[in-house]
């Protein structure tokens, strides 16, 4: 199976109990987009799926319509299923666009689209999602949930049949306010050291943090949590076990005052630094 490194930190384990072997394949910085010469070589006859995430997590980025050609064009010629996690779909910014693959020529019978309510509607921890899938797919799928976890409550269904029928104007609002709250938080990030391009999706800032002096992103974590009590994620967590990194991602899907107060912490950090 192909997946994108850095990846949402679920997928590796994820991977591992599905007794897939993982074929990386590098989004680098400060673009985060891939070598399409890298993704030709990771696919061979025993590829059976690509893992494909956009929005992305961490890094923000949005795939363009031909980065998801050149992916389209690859599962077509070996036979394989892509299988994306869209669950930032709602969340562009600057006129980006969210294109899913299932919509490029050739791709709908081999796709197998994931996403869920928690991040659009602020409700993580509900655990409510959806896959769309040719009946190949979902057959299998609708067996497995049925055995893992039966089914979602159903009290917190009800409730987001409300979300769901929520009007346009909710999505446009939202988009602005983590639009507004994205470039809050970017500037003072940026003035603390944290180098990183603007992303165009999800709520995440992920920055290399590599010329702040640190050793690796574990310890520059370490000393924002204790040390200034800013919580962020290591880079680390978003690749393969054993891979040395100096990334550190920030959330702004957070309160207004919650944005204030990190800014003020990290002002805090980077007079630190000066002395
Ligand atoms: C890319 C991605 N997919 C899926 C999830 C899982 O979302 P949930 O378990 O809240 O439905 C997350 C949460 O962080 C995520 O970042």
């Amino acid at each position: 199976m192909i997946i994108f490194e850095p990846f949402y930190e679920n997928y590796h384990p994820n991977l591992m109990i599905a007794g897939a072997k993982p074929r990386y394949v590098q989004l680098k910085a400060p673009d985060w987009t891939f070598d399409p010469e890298e993704l030709k070589r990771a696919f061979n006859k025993r590829t059976r799926a690509i893992l494909i995430n956009t929005p992305h997590n961490p890094t923000g980025r949005v795939f363009n319509k031909r980065e998801l050609q050149t992916i389209a064009e690859l599962c077509q010629k070996w036979g394989v299923v892509a299988i994306t996690d869209e669950i930032y779909e709602y969340m562009v910014y600057d006129g980006a666009k969210h294109i899913s693959i299932a919509t490029i020529d050739g791709m709908k019978d081999r796709t197998i689209t994931i996403s869920g309510l928690s991040k659009t509607f602020g409700i993580t921890g509900w655990r409510l999602g959806y896959a769309v899938a040719p009946p190949k797919y979902s057959a299998a799928l609708r067996r497995v949930h049925d055995y893992l976890t039966l089914a979602a409550p159903s009290p917190l269904q009800i409730a987001a049949i409300t979300a769901l029928k929520l009007p346009d104007a909710f999505y446009a609002d939202m988009r602005a306010n983590y639009q507004a709250q994205r470039d809050l938080l970017a500037g003072v990030v940026r003035k603390s050291g944290f180098n990183f391009r603007m992303p165009e999706g999800t709520y995440y800032l992920f920055t290399d943090a590599s010329k702040l002096g640190f050793d690796c992103d574990r310890e520059i974590w370490e000393h924002l949590l204790s040390d200034f009590k800013l919580a962020t994620i290591a880079g680390y967590c978003f690749f393969r076990p054993g891979v040395k990194t100096n990334f550190i991602r920030f959330c702004y899907a957070k309160s207004h005052g919650t944005i204030l107060a990190a800014q003020e912490k990290l002002e805090q950090f980077r007079q630190s630094r000066e002395q």
